[in-house]
């Protein structure tokens, strides 16, 4: 069963009944200033930092869920009768209801009693506000009274001071009320240089900005007093609650529309001129002012959104591609590249199941997601470089998180994950793939944000793999830490205490624990710093970290290697983890993946033989489970990751992040019909006929579905954020594809299915175009037997890189 379809050509999902399984939301905003919001127009909004800087409230895991939002309530002077045209959160009914979710905007429409309403929602590029534009249109015979209502509810800035901190924060809102507009302006009058605004285009019949007053005692947001009543209070706020609400009177002719634009911001006065007049207590508005007007204009607003669309075309035009399946096209070609950006914007703090609260940008994530960023906007992927590894700790270790406002570490969900600096070696390596800029090398970048500290990037990854090298146990595999990759896979915890946090609680000194997965991970790291100090011209040094990698490799094939698959780990007391030996959890997909991607055993057989054990023990139709068989009970020297009733996250969950390895793995081996496979079986889009099951968006990864031990297999959780966008971009458009950025120039090494004979691809590289096109007889799966360049055949299948603005022509035949 589906709640709606995909519009390929508008590049929008569109969401035709309200009542989604459960809340399928989007993303507004590109650099500062975001929004999350549902198809019934929930979520809020932030400046920089979900946390620290939270300009709307949101209820988190209420009922009915999906509650605060950007709302507006139509009313019929007349009749009385009310209604929200996004359904929430009146749930009245609506005819002809759809929500298209859009490349950066929502656009939600619908008709009650024949009066239309649409309203577009989107965040002008490089602006710190949102627009929506509402059209309210009478298809009625007969004239129309009617009373238009807006609503958002004021967060007062930091989200879990705010959610928590009553005693003051009951007492401490302030708002201001000009021509209309209505400011926000809680700890203006002290440290703060920001405030919030909230506009109409329109002249308004009154407002309100006391919560309370507008909604009523004991009422909600599904009929406010004032809306009820028709006629707001005009309150202003003082402590308590405040919101934002407009009240618009519209008569409209048969047939006749008219448009009303809203606008929400934020804005950030200079120190020095916070007050107008200086001296007084009053918002100096005269710098947001000109900015106010702009975006209440009709025709400034069509304009930004054409930009916004815009730039998009020209971010997803970087990667376009034609193949014969229909979903690798639309997620390729559109949706796992926009979950990229917004993975890469939000890292692990704001959605739906994360709270902007707990989270800020995660070290290990960051590095991630970069890998399927970097080729969109590699400036900003540059600066993202250097700020995650400006909280790098001098001992080449990491902070678990930085906050996006204040850019610095902290310890909040934990640290001394032992696997988190090598990841940042694998984002520099992308990133410098992508674009040849090895200049940021040479960035001067401090640790853990101290100034006086800096050395250079390279540094920072050198100090990076050292980390781990300092750190073996006694298998020489590297010491696991708190936990590496899988977050839940605490071997010094030993937590018997309720509650606990095993992300923060402290760890048992005196332990052996290691971990396989590092050991792989180590070997890809070293590889690309021995390839990255080669552009350095630092021979010796590429010679050493092979050296360091060939050791590990060694090492993880001695004591990594179980007899059908790879080891997991070593626990604290140097027994094995991940083996046959074991009674449950015998096999973890995480080993297989990364020591195939690492090239470990793919010359003597054990790659195969680890990837088809992960076949026959962990593949199951709806993806790959983590680990095989399901923990059934808490086991204290395991931790988290035997929390979980089976079959959910780390705990024998579809923990989608992990699959594409496998993916890559199956590619690296030259098995097309296997990764494909893989790669459809979690492919959001290939499961939209199942949406009553699989019940988040079909148009992102979730991190996770659940696994066959799950009462509720198949089901997705924890859409948008995840490592999962990331790798299966990396997954589907490097290996499976095969088009990969390397120092050199442009590699095209597909792996496909027997079955397809061709595909076509543009890909935008340091400025020029490629247009590739690639055949195969039916049958093969991978290797290159011929490529022309422009109609010259070339050796290899490596494409050296063109001029900027040149058009090149790439033919490939496989066989
Ligand atoms: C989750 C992990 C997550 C971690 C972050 C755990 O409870 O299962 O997936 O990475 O929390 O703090
Ligand atoms: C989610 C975290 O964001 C990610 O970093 C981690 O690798 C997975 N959970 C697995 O635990």
């Amino acid at each position: 069963m589906r709640y709606g379809h995909f519009d390929d050509e508008r590049r929008e999902y569109v969401i035709t009944r309200p009542d989604t399984p459960l809340p399928w939301i989007n993303y507004l905003g590109s650099e500062a200033y975001f929004g999350i919001i549902s198809n019934t127009a929930g979520g809020y909004s932030f400046y920089r930092d979900a946390r620290l800087r939270r300009l709307t409230r949101y209820r988190y895991n209420n009922v009915p869920f999906d509650l605060g939002g950007r709302y507006l309530y139509l009313r019929d002077a007349v009749s009385g009768d009310f209604w929200s045209p996004s359904w929430q959160p009146t749930q009245s009914e609506l005819e002809d209801y759809e929500c298209r979710h859009g490349m950066g905007y929502s656009a939600i429409s619908s008709r009650h009693d024949g009066i239309e309403a649409e309203t577009l929602y989107f965040v002008p590029l490089a602006e710190n506000l949102e627009v929506w534009r509402t059209r309210v249109t009478n298809k009625r015979d007969a004239e129309a009274k009617l009373s238009l209502f807006s609503a958002v509810e004021f967060c007062l800035w930091d989200a879990w001071d705010d959610q928590t901190n009553f005693q003051r924060n009951f007492s401490t809102g302030q708002v201001e009320v000009e021509d209309g507009v209505i400011y926000h302006k809680t700890e203006y009058r002290e440290r703060r240089d920001h405030f919030a605004y909230f506009a109409c285009s329109e002249p308004l019949a009154g407002f309100d900005t006391q919560r309370d007053t507008f909604l009523g005692a004991y009422k909600g947001w599904d009929s406010p007093a004032a809306v009820e009543r028709g006629e707001s209070f005009d309150s202003v706020a003082n402590g308590w609650a405040p919101c934002g609400s407009h009240h618009v009177e519209l008569t409209l002719a048969p047939g006749e529309s008219k448009e009303i634009i809203f606008v929400l911001g934020y804005w950030e006065n200079p120190n020095e001129a916070k007050f107008d007049p200086p001296g007084s207590q009053t918002v100096n508005k005269k710098l947001v002012k000109p900015v106010i007007e702009r975006y209440l204009r009709s025709d400034e607003a069509e304009g930004a959104f054409q930009r916004l669309r815009d730039y998009w075309s020209e971010l997803l035009g970087i990667l376009q591609v034609r193949t014969p399946d229909e979903h690798t096209n639309r997620m390729v070609n559109i949706w796992n590249a926009y979950q990229c950006m917004v993975t890469f914007n939000m890292s692990r703090s704001a959605s739906f199941y994360e709270s902007g609260i707990g989270r800020g940008m995660g070290f290990r994530d960051s590095s991630q997601d970069l890998l399927g960023f970097v080729h969109m906007v590699p400036e900003r992927a540059r600066e993202r470089i250097l700020d995650v590894a400006a909280t790098q700790l001098p001992s080449g270790g990491a902070y678990h998180q930085y906050q996006p406002l204040t850019k610095r570490g902290n310890n909040d969900v934990g640290s001394g994950f032992n696997d988190d600096p090598a990841w940042l070696i694998l984002g520099v390596a992308a990133y410098l793939k992508e674009t040849g800029d090895i200049s940021i090398l040479d960035e001067d970048v401090t640790y853990d944000n101290e100034p006086g500290s800096e050395s250079s990037l390279y540094e920072h990854l050198q100090r990076s793999l050292r980390y781990t090298l300092h750190r073996l146990g006694p298998h020489e595999l590297p010491l696991i830490g708190r936990a590496d990759w899988n977050d839940c896979l605490n071997l010094n915890c030993f937590s018997t205490t309720p509650g606990e946090s095993f992300q923060t609680t402290e760890n048992k000194e005196g332990g052996v624990a290691e971990s396989v997965f590092i050991g792989g991970l180590f070997v890809l790291a070293a590889e690309e710093l021995a390839q990255i100090a080669e552009r350095r011209g630092h021979t010796d040094e590429a010679a050493s970290y092979r050296a360091d990698g060939a050791t590990m490799d060694a090492t993880v094939r001695e004591h990594g290697w179980d007899g059908e698959w790879f080891r997991r780990a070593y626990d604290y007391f140097g027994d094995v983890v991940g083996s046959k030996e074991n009674e449950e959890g015998q096999i973890f997909i995480e080993p297989q993946g990364i020591c195939v991607l690492a090239g470990i055993g793919v010359d003597d057989g054990k790659a195969k033989k680890a990837l088809d054990s992960v076949a026959s023990r962990l593949a199951c139709e709806h993806g790959i489970v983590l680990q095989q068989p399901a923990f059934s009970h808490y086991y204290v020297n395991l931790g988290e990751i035997s929390t979980y009733p089976s079959g959910y996250k780390e705990n024998a969950g579809i923990f989608c992040h992990t699959n594409p390895w496998i993916m890559i793995g199956e590619a690296i081996i030259g098995r097309g019909d296997e990764a494909f496979d893989y790669y459809r079986r979690i492919n959001p889009s290939a499961r939209e006929d199942i949406s009553e099951l699989h019940r988040c968006e079909p148009y992102v990864y979730p991190q996770m579905i659940a696994g066959k031990d799950a009462p509720s297999f198949g089901e997705a959780k924890n859409s948008w954020l995840s490592g999962t966008a990331a790798w299966n971009f990396v997954a589907i458009s490097q290996w499976l594809l095969g088009l990969r950025a390397e120092y050199d120039g442009l590699r095209v090494d597909p792996c496909l299915p027997k079955e397809w004979e061709r595909f076509e691809a543009t890909r935008k590289f340091r400025g020029a175009t490629y247009r590739i096109s690639v055949s195969k007889p039916k049958g093969i799966c991978k290797g290159v037997a011929q490529v022309t360049v422009d109609g010259m055949k070339t050796e290899g299948n490596l494409i050296a890189p063109h001029p900027a603005g040149a058009e090149v022509v790439v033919e490939v035949t496989m066989g």
